[in-house]
């Protein structure tokens, strides 16, 4: 066990845990944000998309010692009642199907266009390529992105 002080959501947050615990569970387990989901645990199908320092990642495999004072940003913490551009268009468009998958899909999504405001269809394609939905909501989710993006 060891202590750290994480910043989550702009927030302080201190805690005792295993250094080795992967960032998705001391999220999940430990702070009870759960908008952040398991699906692979082997950071190939990005439902555990969260931001740090604006940077899109997976949280479950990165083990909480390495997150040091990186400020933390999870889908809860994205906007504060919901209404981040991306999450206006997601539900413009009505991207979700299931649903599981959209967190991760909004932080790949919301991280590419602070980088990138007016990303071409390529630079979404890219950008969104490793986030899997089982649904296949593919084809709204790129138009959520155009829409958000204007
Ligand atoms: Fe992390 Fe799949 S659960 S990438």
């Amino acid at each position: 066990m060891a202590k750290f002080n994480l910043n989550i959501n702009g927030k302080e947050r201190e805690l005792d845990v295993d250094p080795t615990t992967p960032m998705l569970w001391v999220l999940r387990d430990h702070i009870k944000l759960v908008g952040t989901k398991y699906g692979c645990g082997i950071a190939q199908c990005g439902a555990c998309t969260v931001h740090l320092d604006g940077n899109a990642v997976r949280s479950c495999q990165l083990p909480i010692s390495s997150v040091g004072d990186k400020e933390i940003t999870t889908i809860e913490g994205l906007s504060e009642k919901g209404d981040h551009p991306v999450q206006q268009a997601w539900l413009e468009v009505d991207v979700p199907q299931c649903g599981y998958c959209q967190a991760g899909q909004i932080m790949t999504a919301s991280a590419l266009l602070e980088k990138n405001p007016n990303p071409s269809d390529e630079e979404i394609e890219t950008a969104m390529n490793g986030n899997i939905c089982r649904c296949g909501t593919y084809t709204r989710i790129k138009k959520a992105v155009k829409i958000a993006a204007n």
